[in-house]
């Protein structure tokens, strides 16, 4: 993209691309309901409502079809979000939006180097957002970055995450803004995670391979997807156990030494949001789903070691 906005976090990111857009009060937007909870906050933060979708159930994203059926004339916009490092299916949606005058946003906080059709993430949305979050595959601590090849886009988001200050008049303010500032310190650092970004990607996929090798035969697991017209960059590799037996698992590995996190809860589940919806996919897909060690700094002996105990685990429970 031709432009990136650095920001102090990557809620900031989506909340600065919401209000560029104008996204506010009586709009809605369109949010994957199985996701972390801050895409569908910043929606609330402008005043507009946040309807959630259901999931693709073979890739855990937003699913297309469930999109179609969700828009309105009062939708402005789609927030994609790229799970786990696995894209969207973005083409399909791309055409909705088109045909529908809706904005796309790519939420790419988990999917750092992910393609899609041989396309990085973050180049097809009007706005794209990253997060750099400690946890995240390059991290400055606490981050964010709005991507977009729009420049007045651009230079409003400059001018917004800066207090609203008008850039040619010192402390003269046109708007209300905000301090969504990345600061120099974090920034340094992120030009230095910057330049170990394909290594980090690469070992991303290893580790994914590595656990896919081990896990092969054991009975009553689904791993993490990579769809043909994908190509994951697996922040983390996870697994889908049946319902019943997911929290057992989780703390037989946990016995072992073996730290795991539960799937996101959906959205719509969450008291902020809870309503009567029903999404089936993505409550079976939050009752199911674990992620495994996926750091890039662990080791080979240490993936076949969790696998092994993955293995024990499902053999305990059948
Ligand atoms: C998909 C997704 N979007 C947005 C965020 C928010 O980013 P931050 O924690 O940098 O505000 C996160 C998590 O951190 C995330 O996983």
């Amino acid at each position: 993209m031709k432009h990136g906005v650095a920001v102090s976090n990557g809620t900031a990111a989506l909340h600065l691309a919401l209000r560029v857009l104008d996204i506010g009060d009586g709009d809605n937007v369109l949010v994957p309901s199985l996701t972390f909870i801050a895409a569908a906050n910043c929606v609330t933060y402008t005043g507009a409502t946040p309807l959630f979708v259901d999931s693709h159930p073979d890739y855990w994203c937003i699913e297309p079809k469930a999109v179609m059926k969700k828009v309105t004339d009062k939708t402005r916009a789609i927030i994609l979000v790229h799970l786990y490092g696995h894209p969207c299916d973005i083409n399909p949606i791309l055409e909705i939006a088109r045909s529908k005058n809706l904005y796309v946003i790519e939420d790419c906080a988990e999917a750092h180097g992910a393609e899609y059709g041989g396309r990085r993430v973050g180049s097809f949305g009007d706005v794209s957002c990253f997060s750099f979050y400690g946890n995240k595959i390059i991290t400055t601590g606490e981050g964010g970055m709005c991507l977009t090849n729009n420049e007045e886009l651009a230079d409003k988001m400059r001018m917004l995450k800066d207090h609203g200050m008008n850039p040619r008049k010192r402390y003269w303010h046109d708007v209300i803004g905000f301090n969504y500032r990345m600061t120099n310190l974090q920034a340094a650092l992120g030009v230095a995670q910057l330049e170990k970004i394909e290594r980090l990607v690469n070992r991303k996929r290893e580790i994914a391979r590595i656990y896919t090798g081990a896990l092969e035969g054991t009975e009553g697991i689904v791993h993490s997807p990579e769809m043909p017209w994908a190509k994951s960059s697996y922040w983390f590799y996870s697994i889908l156990v049946k319902p019943e037996i997911r929290d057992r698992v989780m703390t037989y590995l946990d016995h072992r030494g073996i730290e795991t996190r539960p799937f996101f809860y959906p959205v719509h589940k969450l008291p902020p949001y809870r309503d009567d919806l029903e999404l089936p996919v993505a409550e079976q897909l939050s009752a199911r789903g674990m992620n495994l060690p996926s750091g890039p700094n662990i080791t080979d002996d240490e993936l076949n070691h969790v696998a092994t105990a993955v293995h024990d685990a499902l053999q305990l429970q059948h």
